[in-house]
């Protein structure tokens, strides 16, 4: 950095990336008044330029060939915004080589590759800095690394991915089916190139992986965690849960415990009346239950050009400051440390309460059958409804609401149960918060 300029360039000019331009752009003089610095867009590489962004680049370098930008010695700050695995990872870990620092948003990079990463940016004395990877516009990174630092992170509870909480928000508030649901969140702009990581839970994963790395001051293997999406849930689930006096969300849950630290991601019922309940649409929020600050929400967009880039730029202005006093802080390193591995607890060994939906035939004894198969593997019953018709001929559907029973019982006693010939073999099981 020369007189207090940081020079920064964009590779992908995608939804992101125009975001983050339009900020360095529209508001370059409050950055100013707030770091006393100025901040530069000095190179842009993308390879697409039919598309009117609405941009003023006078002034800018605007290349194809992104080795372009990343050769440039002028820049001090690289911004990824171009997503997935490649060429993403070559791009990052040449600017790291270069001695750039670099800011991504790319939850998948940081989640699988992170490890690999981060050693680099130690090697090469720069930092890699993901604030907009996880919750979009919301400052949940930081938050957690600055704001929550003196706390032990005892719970984290997120709705992490946008476009499975507006899918199930439709289907609650509308009585939708999934596939409806999916395609409105398309239409929207919601889902990634490839939902299948939205409505598996891929896409959350990613972000659990990330918030608990940091967390646990320590390196979470993505390939660790429990992953389960949304995919099975029918409107009739969702009724079902309305009327226990729940919500269904895709949950990412982090729980320390006495083996490591229990990692999931799955649908979960949650009672009315949490605040996570609440948390409708698109949107995002992290439940984070500190040792000494007790418990916390984060809320906010989790996606979208604006917030993502408000993200981003946050990462920007926090680098500044090591190019401002020649500081080499090692920040991925200090909070996402590759040489300390986290223990993840396996879920087979995790208690949960649980919600079961069976399709079965309406006669004589099957009820008490079931009861009994969830009986031999300690599986208490604590609420049961069984309604009178379907349109699924002959078959009924019976839902039961567990109180706290072992994983690996209820797999048992599932796989024992769906052997049965009276019973359909979409069953669902989902756990509750
Ligand atoms: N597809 C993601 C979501 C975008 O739906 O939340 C932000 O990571």
């Amino acid at each position: 950095m020369k007189d207090n300029q940081v020079n920064v360039g964009i590779i992908g000019l995608g939804t992101v990336g125009t975001g983050v331009a339009r900020i360095l752009l529209e508001q370059k003089d409050l950055l100013t008044t707030r770091t006393g610095l100025t901040f530069k867009l000095s190179g842009i590489a993308e390879l697409n330029w039919d598309i009117d962004r609405n941009l003023d680049l006078t002034g800018v370098n605007c290349y194809r060939d992104a080795n372009q930008l990343l050769d440039d010695a002028s820049i001090d700050i690289i911004i990824e915004t171009i997503g997935g695995y490649e060429p993403a990872y070559t791009f990052v870990a040449k600017a790291l080589k270069n001695r750039k620092h670099v800011v991504t948003a790319n939850k998948a990079l940081i989640a699988t590759k992170g490890r690999e990463l981060f050693k680099l940016a130690q090697e090469y004395g720069v930092d890699l800095m993901f604030e907009a990877s996880v919750g979009g516009g919301i400052p949940i990174i930081k938050g957690l690394r600055e704001g929550l630092v003196a706390n032990k992170i005892q719970s984290m509870y997120g709705i992490l991915n946008g476009t499975s909480n507006y899918i199930l928000t439709r289907m609650y508030q509308e009585e939708m089916e999934f596939g409806q649901a999916l395609q409105e969140a398309k239409a929207k702009g919601f889902a990634e190139a490839d939902p299948t990581l939205d409505v598996g839970g891929g896409d959350a994963a990613h972000k659990l992986t990330i918030l608990a790395s940091i967390a646990a001051s320590g390196f979470v293997d993505f390939n660790k965690l429990s992953v389960e999406g949304i995919t099975k849930i029918t409107k009739l689930d969702i009724k079902f849960a309305k009327d226990f006096g729940y919500v269904i969300k895709l949950l990412a849950v982090y729980r320390e415990q006495p083996e490591g630290l229990d990692l999931r991601v799955h649908p979960t019922l949650v009672p009315n009346s949490h605040l996570l309940a609440a948390v409708s649409n698109e949107l995002n929020a992290v439940f984070v239950k500190g040792d000494f600050v007790g418990s916390t929400m984060f809320y906010g967009p989790g996606a979208g050009e604006r917030p993502t880039a408000s993200a981003i730029v946050s990462d920007i202005v926090d680098l500044s400051r090591d190019l401002l006093l020649k500081e080499d802080r090692h920040l991925c390193n200090r909070t996402f440390n590759p040489e300390n591995e986290v223990k993840v607890v396996p879920i087979e060994e995790i208690s949960n309460r649980y919600y079961l939906r069976f399709f079965t035939l309406d006669e004589p004894g099957i009820l008490s059958r079931i009861a009994g198969v969830l009986g031999e593997f300690n599986i208490s019953i604590a609420s049961m409804v069984q309604l009178e018709t379907h349109e699924q001929e002959h078959y009924v559907p019976i839902v039961l609401l567990t109180h706290q029973a072992r994983e690996k019982d209820m797999n048992d006693a599932l796989a024992k149960i769906g052997k049965y010939d009276f019973v359909k073999d979409d069953y669902l099981r989902l756990r509750l918060f």
